[in-house]
């Protein structure tokens, strides 16, 4: 009479199970069926929970109830007896649901964007039980799929313990994160754990990485999808259980949760980043490629660096200065070493290359007093973050000294570094910032003098399977504070803190030009401000698969300016690897090329002829297609839809796409197959059920909906356009300030009705409000019945008039003649199929409509 493996619920999750102890909680011991699947052999009575108590309170968007606690077992104590359920309808597809024990705990200061298209006709509706104890279910009205089901039961609301459980409607389950050493659809052999808990770490199994994001999406039996965020931000958990079910452990806060339902995955996205925020636009630089190296140890290497790229003919459009252009490591300093750094960014810059440098949150308490602002200021403005009694908290991160940890959530903090951020500029002319360290990582567990005292906080009788098992584990003490509450309730929130008021400096530090700020820790809705590469990444094979994973993630997470570091950080790569991750990388939407010190350089043109080679043709696409791009960034920005895109993005009920992800797309039709591994040439890749073009041959596919080889020599990676869009292109060059003077084209590749349609959005590529202020070109392009159209929407970039369409590439026509503007015209057709337009001449500003026949 055991449950079977795959139906319990852990009852001791925390180390030491034993039965005596497990009945003593009142719990079922039983061993497991079968090992190794990491079955919980301790396990909760159905009748655990609580109980509806009075009647349902109608509110003004929905409903709420009262519930009372109905069982004598207790994990850790302090369970709340009393708590309220509130339901709120805040749209057609987006529901609230916010359990509270109505003291005060800690709530996430985050702003939730309104929920536009009101509420008289949700695609959903709650539905609660109390039989054994109180359960809800959300379920989709058009299908009846029930989404969300408490009735596998686990509820719990104790003040370091909060949990809840639900059943999922398939094992489509994606996200949760920042983890991605999974497939990006979650398995469901065996129980997993994925703790989430902001830390310093490199991709690793299971490990928590740098961010938090309590968030996934479900692709449902008939395509549809929903997401489902817990805004909560203490140390937690998800496991995985093969039923499938879904459990959520957190040590703090409250249980509010959000359900967005699409119904399609793109849907989802939109109305997820609705409520939390959507990315800004990025300058168009910031869409070139990036530059970097940890360790360059002096300028004439960052020189050469550089000048290897550009004279191989690789575009570049951003250099990175990390830690080590810093006078032994202090922010806002520029060593000896790099003396010539300021002098050089200028020069830079007037060739067009824009300049990134590095800040980390850690500030040296060590030099001489009165000579270091960053330090001075910051105590005079009392920003630092705190121990218990009051003094500030020290750690050890990069510089010799100790140094303190700057208290985000402060306005006086803000201002102090803002004021840094600001005078940093006349030292040196950088472009954008990049923040790292921002867990905050710490190279010693709690304070640096006084570690951390054993209280409840610091030692909770329940820690979620972090790494290191223990909350100082490289950062701060879980009981030291901030303004906004302690880091046990804030550890998560840190680099989030961060990234506002970093933004706010480089907007002050640029008056009127757009920001660019990497960051490495995020939480729910820092897309609105910073961008994120995935970390400290290995340079191994796996490593360059698994990027996939965490750009598509991110991409779900609404922060969809995101890549890995091209080549790998960590350990030296080699040739053919570095080549094959030049050429995924020239397609990630944030695509830079970084490693560590004391590994050799590993810029695209040290490694001779063919990866620089490789690297350029790669790039060059990217290039080329940079309008697209910038356009898929306007589309996020206004729409909230993804940029880099899963196949089921697009193709939802298509099952074979649910499982792929080592391919992507960018936006609704770009195909990208790369090769992941060592030593192979070709690569079976699938090709979802569409009309699709070799990009480069113009040739149609003829295969779909199938996995077919694909012919990958060393210096190629596989890309398709789908049919139905139609692609704006831009001629490349060595960055984008030149890239954009060039000539404009389109990619017209038809759908199965020879029909395609695209837009381009367009304007200078760095003013701070274009869209708001309609300083921007924004067209349509359709293609029907033989007839290319312009529909110029708005034309409000002047610039736009001295650009020319010169090239229209026709994919899937059989058209032998063409005229333009009603004049007939000369076109030259591929043998394998494509016609090509040239020398059209055509304003990029005016409509034109060419006609084939
Ligand atoms: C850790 C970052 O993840 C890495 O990218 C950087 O190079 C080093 N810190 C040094 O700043």
């Amino acid at each position: 009479q055991c449950l079977p493996d795959f139906e319990r619920l852990d009852c001791w999750p925390e180390p030491n199970a034993s039965e005596q102890a497990c009945r003593a909680r009142g719990c079922t011991w039983c061993e497991a069926e079968i090992d190794g699947r990491n079955v919980p052999w301790c396990y909760l009575p159905e009748s655990y929970g609580y109980k509806i108590e009075g009647d349902v309170r109608t509110t003004p968007n929905g409903f709420s109830l009262t519930l009372k606690r109905n069982t004598t077992i207790s994990y850790f104590g302090n369970d709340a007896n009393t708590l309220n359920f509130d339901a709120e309808f805040q749209s057609n597809t987006r529901l609230r649901i916010k359990i509270t024990d109505g003291t005060p705990r800690f709530e996430v200061p985050i702003e939730i964007g309104a929920a536009s298209g009101g509420n008289t006709d949700p695609l959903y509706e709650v539905q609660t039980s109390n039989s054994p104890v109180f359960s809800f279910k959300v379920v989709r009205k058009s299908t009846g799929a029930v989404l969300f089901d408490t009735s596998v039961g686990g509820f719990t609301f104790s003040n370091q313990f909060l949990q809840i459980a639900t059943r999922l409607p398939t094992k489509n389950l994606y996200g949760i994160g920042e983890n991605e050493q999974h497939s990006f659809r979650h398995k469901f052999d065996q129980y997993y754990t994925w703790p989430l808990y902001a830390r310093d770490q490199p991709p690793s199994y299971n490990a928590n990485m740098y961010g938090v994001h309590p968030r996934y999406t479900v692709l449902e039996e008939d395509g549809s999808a929903h997401g489902v965020v817990i805004v909560n931000s203490n140390a937690q958990e998800f496991i995985t259980i093969p039923s499938p079910a879904l459990l959520y452990r957190t040590i703090g806060g409250i249980l509010d949760i959000y359900f967005f339902f699409g119904p399609t995955p793109e849907n989802v996205v939109e109305q997820y980043t609705e409520a939390v925020g959507r990315a800004p636009i990025p300058p168009y630089w910031a869409l070139g490629f990036h530059l970097s190296k940890y360790g360059y140890d002096e300028l004439e290497r960052m020189k050469g660096a550089v000048d290897r790229t550009a004279a191989a003919g690789i575009p570049q459009d951003v250099q990175y200065g990390d830690i080590d252009i810093m006078d032994r490591q202090l922010d806002f300093t520029v060593g000896a070493r790099f003396s010539g750094l300021p002098a050089y960014v200028k020069e830079l810059k007037a060739k067009g290359v824009k300049f990134v440098t590095i800040l980390d949150p850690c500030i040296s308490i060590g030099e001489p007093a009165g000579s270091y602002r960053p330090y001075e200021l910051g105590n005079q403005m009392d920003v630092w973050m705190k121990r218990i009694d009051g003094t500030p908290v020290l750690g050890k991160v990069w510089p010799e000294d100790p140094v303190h940890f700057p208290d985000y959530s402060k306005n006086s903090t803000r201002e102090w570094w803002i004021t840094l951020i600001k005078e940093f500029k006349s030292l040196i002319d950088y472009d954008g910032l990049w923040i790292d360290m921002n867990e905050p990582a710490n190279f010693v567990n709690g304070d640096r003098d006084e570690g951390c005292s054993q209280n409840s906080i610091n030692n909770p009788p329940y820690v979620p399977g972090i790494w290191g098992g223990n909350l100082a584990d490289k950062t701060a003490c879980a009981d030291h504070q901030i303004e906004k509450g302690s880091q046990y309730d804030t550890h998560n929130l840190y680099g989030w803190l961060e990234s506002e008021p970093t933004r706010a400096g480089t907007l002050a530090a640029n008056p009127g030009k757009r920001s660019f700020v990497l960051s490495r820790s995020t939480f729910i809705g820092s897309g609105k401000w910073v961008s994120h590469w995935l970390g400290d990444n290995f340079s191994q094979w796996d490593n360059m698969r698994y990027s996939i994973i965490g750009m598509l993630q991110f991409n779900q997470f609404g922060i969809p300016f995101v890549g890995a570091d091209i080549c790998g950080f960590i350990n030296p790569t080699n040739a053919t690897m570095c080549q094959r991750w030049q050429e995924l990388g020239a397609f990630y939407p944030y695509s830079r090329n970084h490693n560590a010190i004391g590994t050799p350089e590993q810029d695209p043109a040290i490694w001779g002829p063919e990866v620089a080679e490789s690297s350029r043709k790669a790039l060059e696409i990217r290039y080329t297609i940079l309008p697209y791009l910038y356009t898929l960034f306007h589309l996020h920005n206004t729409r909230g839809t993804t940029v880099a895109r899963a196949l089921w993005h697009e193709f939802p009920t298509d099952a074979t796409a649910a499982g792929v992800d080592d391919q992507f797309l960018l936006g609704p039709g770009f195909l990208v197959s790369p090769v992941l591994e060592e030593g192979i040439t070709s690569r079976d890749a699938y090709i979802p059920n569409a009309r699709w073009f070799d990009y480069r041959a113009g040739t149609e596919t003829f295969v779909r909906g199938r996995t077919v080889n694909l012919n990958a020599p060393r210096d190629y990676i596989p890309l398709h356009v789908r049919g139905g869009i139609i692609y704006p292109t831009q001629e490349p060059a060595l960055n984008t300030v030149l890239s954009r003077l060039n000539p404009m084209g389109l990619i017209v590749a038809l759908d199965d009705n020879d029909r395609s349609e695209g837009i381009l959005y367009y304007d200078d590529g760095e003013s701070l409000d274009s869209y708001e202020s309609g300083k921007y070109y924004l067209a349509r392009y359709i293609y029907e019945n033989g007839n290319l159209e312009t529909i110029v929407e708005h034309d409000g970039y002047s610039f736009m008039s001295t650009l020319k369409f010169q090239t229209v590439r026709l994919l899937g026509s059989n058209a032998s003649r063409v005229s333009v503007n009603g004049k007939e015209i000369h076109m030259t057709k591929s043998a394998g199929g494509e016609i090509l337009l040239s020398n059209l001449n055509l304003p990029a500003n005016k409509p034109f409509q060419i006609t084939f026949a």
